[in-house]
């Protein structure tokens, strides 16, 4: 039997159907609130809209639980690879091994960018930032894909195997451009992950030394990252998606939404926020104390979360990983004491408590892609290569459960219809 939610407002009144979920909250239909009522519903920031309904991941903010396609992402994190965990988010179900052997050898033959598109890199600056340059190397992908301007399921599934291979190779490519190193081509006898960290640390001149640790470590991360239902950059591909754009454009909008401090750039946020204690010689307390005076504007980066009101489960699987790969590199074992010391001051202070402010996946994250080598600027950039097979999957879900363009409404505040006046009489 249907269930509806009634709605009464004045003399008009309307049923709501209430649509199930799986697990979970479920929706109120509001289909025909507008053509009933003639008004709209208001929710800033969409705090309690759905966009949209999808199979691929399920969240439980208030339990911190998080599963890919029904699998949880703990026993993902311990088991899979990152290729297998993004077969799955693709398509649905585990590979099995031959499956999964084609999906890699489909992305293994597609790892080399044309070389005009190396040129490309050449024409940023030095010390340019790699997240935008990301999103223009994928952008300038699309003109050597001969790509249609609009979503076509067809060539889907060759561009989603596309960007997967060549990803990483644009990101490895965009990291050597800022150091003013030359960059090496894949090597498609390794890994994808093992292949990317060669790409990045390596030298044409010198076989590449990999150390077990970094890449199980590296990999993890990704498998944590791969998606994470409707957050603000998958909104955004969501978005582009509804207008018929291709997989390109929506994902280079993507990485775009992506780089902002509250949402992917939190990791090089929290490192930054980590040395600046480290440096004024702060106490945690002092610097939580700081947090909690509103006029400072500052937040803890790396804690708080829309949706998770408990311990964000990824942190918890980083923060796992975090004593092993930091050991590798002990410099940095002052931002982990600290980082601890830091993480312990929130979780017992009743202004988190209060507010439910746990750490997020970008609270230990940072801490580790330091200490494999990368530098702060290319945190963003790894966050968008584990992202990357959730993008697709919702891009994909998108343009095949619906083809109406996405366009919220607002309610409007601003001025009400008046005389435009000569500029001589304004003042
Ligand atoms: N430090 C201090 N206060 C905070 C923080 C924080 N990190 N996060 C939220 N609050 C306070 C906020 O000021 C508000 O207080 P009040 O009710 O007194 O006005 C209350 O907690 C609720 O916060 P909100 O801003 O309404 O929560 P939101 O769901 O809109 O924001 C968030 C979520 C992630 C943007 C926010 O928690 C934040 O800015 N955190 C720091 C940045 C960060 O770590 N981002 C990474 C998120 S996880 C990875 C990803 O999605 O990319």
């Amino acid at each position: 039997m249907t269930e509806t939610a009634h709605f009464v407002d004045g003399d008009k009144e309307l049923d709501f159907t209430k649509v199930r979920a799986t697990d979970g909250q479920f929706g109120y239909d509001v289909n025909g609130l507008l053509s009933t009522t003639g008004n709209i519903m208001l929710d800033p920031g969409f705090v309690n809209t759905a966009s949209c309904e999808s199979k691929i991941t399920y969240i439980d903010g208030g339990q911190g639980i998080l599963r890919y396609r029904g699998y949880p992402i703990e026993q993902l994190a311990e088991h899979a690879s990152f290729l297998e965990t993004a077969y799955l988010v693709l398509n649905g179900e585990l590979p099995t091994a031959a499956e999964l052997e084609t999906f890699e050898n489909g992305i293994r033959r597609k790892t080399l960018i044309d070389e005009r598109m190396r040129d490309l890199f050449r024409c940023f600056p030095r010390r340019s930032h790699p997240m935008p340059v990301l999103s223009a190397g994928i952008m300038a992908l699309s003109t050597f894909a001969h790509t249609p301007t609009s979503a076509d399921l067809d060539t889907l599934d060759d561009a989603a195997v596309s960007l997967l291979a060549k990803v990483p190779t644009l990101a490895a490519y965009g990291y050597k451009n800022s150091m003013g190193q030359p960059t090496l081509y894949p090597d498609n006898s390794l890994s994808y992950i093992e292949n990317f960290i060669r790409m990045s640390f390596g030298f044409p001149t010198e076989p590449y030394e990999f150390n077990d640790a970094i890449t199980r470590g590296l990999e993890v991360l990704l498998i944590l990252h791969a998606d994470h239902e409707q957050n603000c950059s998958t909104s955004t591909v969501r978005m582009v998606a509804s207008s018929g754009a291709n997989l390109y454009s929506a994902i280079s909008a993507g990485v775009n939404a992506l780089s902002g401090p509250k949402h992917g750039g939190a990791n090089q946020a929290v490192v930054e926020m980590l040395q600046f204690i480290r440096d004024s010689g702060m106490t945690t307390k002092e610097f939580v104390e700081k947090v909690k005076n509103r006029e400072s504007g500052i937040k803890l980066m790396g804690f708080g979360h829309r949706v998770y009101r408990n311990y964000d489960p990824r942190a918890a699987i980083i923060k796992k990983h975090a004593d092993k790969i930091l050991e590798l590199h002990t410099g940095r074992q002052d931002l982990l004491e600290i980082a601890k010391e830091l993480e312990e001051t929130a979780l017992s202070d009743d202004y988190f408590k209060e507010r439910k402010l746990y750490p997020n996946v970008d609270f230990y994250s940072g801490l580790i892609y330091e200490a494999m080598g990368f530098p702060i600027n290319m945190f963003t950039v790894l966050f968008a290569i584990g992202r990357l097979p959730g993008w697709i999957a919702q891009y994909r879900e998108q343009v095949s459960t619906s083809d109406k363009i996405w366009r919220p409404r607002q309610i409007f505040t601003g001025a009400d219809e008046r005389d435009w006046v000569p500029i001589d009489q304004r003042g």
